[in-house]
């Protein structure tokens, strides 16, 4: 079984104010991190899924100078990863309410997506105006609108991302899900690293790795 790693990138503030930088610098940097990290997912064969949150339905209550920062800087991003997504067959998704965004993110999400979308390898999904809590009702209300019953398997392939969650990470030091994927995450494993995101490493995913490979999954069972 192929696994699906979720990640809570939690800590760039703090790692740009603990160097006497403005926040907005460690998204900077964890966006560079973003990429070590997916490259490394795509060349392991047993990962077939990587769900980054990258702006959630709360980021919304952050000041406008940061939350405009951010905008700029997905949109950049995007386009200088399209040539990296393509090289590593790299599929990229979004997943979230984006039509919150302005017309210019949304288009650069539908051109990246529509240019990935013959990728075979790895599919990194970024969590865009994601809340799971907005994902599940907005899953409901399209259930409801198509007159399909709501069961757990319907309900299941509504949402944005149906492949439940295997490994469960978030950086920072907190220990919270914030929202995150709370359908897809019943049976996943979670890890809370204290490790701010912008120093988070391919080295302490693989040790993440190694212990998860030590867990024996019983899902409820014996
Ligand atoms: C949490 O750190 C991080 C976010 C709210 C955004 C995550 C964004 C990135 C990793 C960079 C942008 C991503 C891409 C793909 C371009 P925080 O600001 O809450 O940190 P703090 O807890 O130290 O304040």
């Amino acid at each position: 079984m192929k696994k699906h790693i979720a990640i809570i990138m939690d800590g760039n503030g703090r790692w740009a104010e603990a160097q006497g930088k403005k926040r907005v610098k460690g998204h900077e940097r964890g966006a560079e991190v973003v990429r070590e990290i997916t490259t490394f997912c795509s060349n392991q064969k047993d990962i077939d899924r990587l769900t980054l949150y990258a702006f959630s339905t709360e980021n919304w209550k952050r000041p406008k100078y940061e939350v405009d920062f951010l905008m700029k800087l997905l949109n950049s991003w995007l386009k200088k990863e399209l040539p990296v997504y393509l090289e590593n067959s790299v599929r990229f998704e979004a997943i979230g309410d984006i039509s919150a965004f302005s017309n210019n993110l949304q288009n650069t999400i539908k051109d990246v997506q529509k240019k990935t979308a013959h990728c075979t390898g790895l599919v990194q999904s970024l969590a865009l105006n994601y809340g799971s809590k907005n994902e599940i009702v907005r899953a409901v209300n399209s259930l409801i609108a198509n007159n399909i019953e709501i069961n757990e398997d319907s309900l299941d392939k509504a949402l944005d991302v149906s492949q439940s969650v295997d490994i469960l990470i978030r950086s920072g030091g907190e220990q919270r899900l914030s929202n995150y994927l709370l359908w897809q995450s019943a049976y996943a494993e979670i890890f809370f690293s204290d490790t701010l995101w912008p120093d988070f490493s391919t080295n302490e995913l693989q040790s993440i790795l190694k212990n998860f490979e030590q867990i024996h999954r019983r899902f409820g069972g014996l």
